[in-house]
């Protein structure tokens, strides 16, 4: 079994990023103990919107530092830099020579981007989703943990496997999408319709995991509620309560029935107040490892030895991959 994701370092992470996907590849990590299990960082994706040359290298070394500090061990799991092995470029240009453009354009994560950026939409945003496949099917992944925002990327994935297959003979592994039941799409704390997401421009609408922890009292303070004074589970009508049960019962690994049961008699400040010291608790830890990682030369090696371990699989996949379509002599 093995089991590949990753995530792109365009900003801080989210606590949306955290319960839909790093708090997965932990929770698997500890349950399949024979798993192989691969988490890269998404770099080549960061470069579909503009952004920095100091963020990007900033944002990368974060993220490696935070699979650790949230809890990956990088003696079980191999993390590397998805830049760092030109064999996802090498099978993402496959990719694009076997997806069709009108499953690109269906794709609602670029309609929606396109929608917000109209002017230097890159390239590279329509045939992200290639990329992405690419991603998977170079290891050969089983599963795919990824927030729900993902799925549409993961069943496109396996279309393209099956097409491929078809048409070279058995090559992919057509791998399986994995969501979390509780958090597979959290929701913004300012518009509870709307996913959370580190691309908005209201910093009160986002948790970021480094977030000074102050602040992220605040942020649950003030997060959109109702009029109504009573908790329930309702995303319907109550959008923004459910979202931080949601989250609560998430980061308590429990059920939302079980916390709606707990706060029954609870006024709307207190349930808040409590959702805001159980966040404070998941991310404190967290925030300290990740003070005394981000220093420490160790990471480099880490990341060395993850891009040599994955090496050694996407390059031979490459080989066979090129050797089916009829390159290579
Ligand atoms: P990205 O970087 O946008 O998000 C990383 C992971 O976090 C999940 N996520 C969420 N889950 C719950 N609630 C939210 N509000 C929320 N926001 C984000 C995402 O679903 C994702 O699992 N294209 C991918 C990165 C990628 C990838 C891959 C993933 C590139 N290649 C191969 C898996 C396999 C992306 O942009 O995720």
């Amino acid at each position: 079994m093995r089991l590949v994701s990753g995530i792109k370092p365009t900003g801080g992470l989210t606590l949306g990023n955290y319960i839909g996907a790093i708090k997965q590849f932990v929770q698997l990590q500890d349950e399949l103990k024979d798993a192989e299990m691969f988490i890269f960082i998404a770099d080549l994706h960061a470069i579909t919107t503009p952004i920095e040359k100091q963020t990007l290298k900033k944002n990368i070394k974060e993220i490696a530092a935070l699979y650790i500090a949230c809890g990956l061990d990088p003696e079980r799991v191999t993390l590397f830099v998805q830049s760092e092995l030109p064999e996802h470029n090498q099978l993402a240009y496959v990719m694009e020579s076997t997806v069709y453009m009108g499953e690109l354009e269906r794709m609602t994560q670029f309609k929606d981007k396109r929608q917000k950026l109209e002017e230097g939409l890159r390239g590279s945003l329509f045939t992200y989703p290639a990329l992405m496949a690419a991603d998977i099917l170079l290891y050969d992944a089983d599963l795919v943990p990824v927030g729900e925002d993902q799925k549409q990327h993961l069943e496109l994935t396996r279309d393209l496997a099956i097409r491929f297959n078809n048409l070279y003979g058995d090559t992919f592994v057509v791998p399986k999408g994995y969501q979390p039941k509780t958090g597979a799409k959290i929701k913004s704390l300012t518009e509870p319709t709307k996913k959370m997401d580190k691309s908005s421009d209201n910093q009160k609408s986002y948790i970021l995991l480094l977030d000074d922890l102050a602040q992220i009292k605040n942020k649950i303070k003030s997060a959109v509620t109702d009029s109504d004074g009573h908790i329930a589970y309702d995303i319907e009508n109550k959008p923004g309560i459910s979202n931080l049960l949601t989250i609560d019962a998430s980061l308590l690994s429990t059920t939302i029935e079980e916390r709606v049961n707990f706060y029954k008699n609870v006024s709307y400040q207190d349930f808040k107040l409590s959702v805001a010291e159980h966040v404070i608790d998941a991310l404190r830890p967290i925030q300290e490892k990740f003070n005394v990682l981000i220093n420490d030369p160790k990471l480099d090696d880490i990341l060395d030895q993850g891009r040599d371990k994955a090496k050694q699989i996407a390059y031979k996949k490459i080989q066979k991959v090129y050797k089916k379509i009829g390159f290579l002599r």
